[in-house]
């Protein structure tokens, strides 16, 4: 059964899907849509970008992402997905870690054709991300 979006969501929905409708997936024909809600309340969205070269593909999350920490966003609140399945997508691996490098306790909703949505936190899809620290100029720990 499909619930009524709460108020505060629906302009995350609004530009996602709109972003969805700009999607270039010619080969897939699996268009995605993203909008990232910074904590200053900005919002950046992304479409999926395919390439004839398929892995120059970009996924609709990234892209949202890389437009917001260009325009000097770099902390986030929530991220709206919208995608060509029935059931809602989540984001993929890859995804994941970008937006987990940011704001690993991201609010994720997403909604599919069916208007099916699932809610999650990032730290729930990605509860173990991958974090590197900077190597010390002496090497290794003894
Ligand atoms: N895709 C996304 O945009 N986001 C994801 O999280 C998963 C997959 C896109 C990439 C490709 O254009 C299409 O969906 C099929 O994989």
């Amino acid at each position: 059964m499909t619930q009524e979006l709460d108020d505060n969501w629906k302009p995350l929905r609004d530009a996602a899907v709109a972003a969805l409708n700009r999607a270039h997936a010619p080969y897939s024909k699996f268009r995605v849509g993203a909008a990232l809600e910074a904590t200053d309340g900005r919002l950046f969205i992304g479409c999926n970008v395919e390439n004839a070269s398929y892995p120059v593909t970009m996924c609709a999350e990234r892209v949202a992402l890389g437009s917001a920490v260009a325009a000097g966003a770099v902390e986030f609140r929530r991220l709206f997905l919208c995608a060509d399945s029935d059931d809602p997508a989540p984001p993929c691996g890859m995804c994941r870690q970008a937006l987990a490098e940011f704001s690993p306790d991201l609010n994720i909703l997403s909604e599919g054709m069916s208007g099916a949505r699932v809610e999650w936190r990032l730290s729930e899809l990605l509860p173990a991300m991958f974090r590197l620290d900077p190597p010390q100029p002496e090497g290794l720990a003894q």
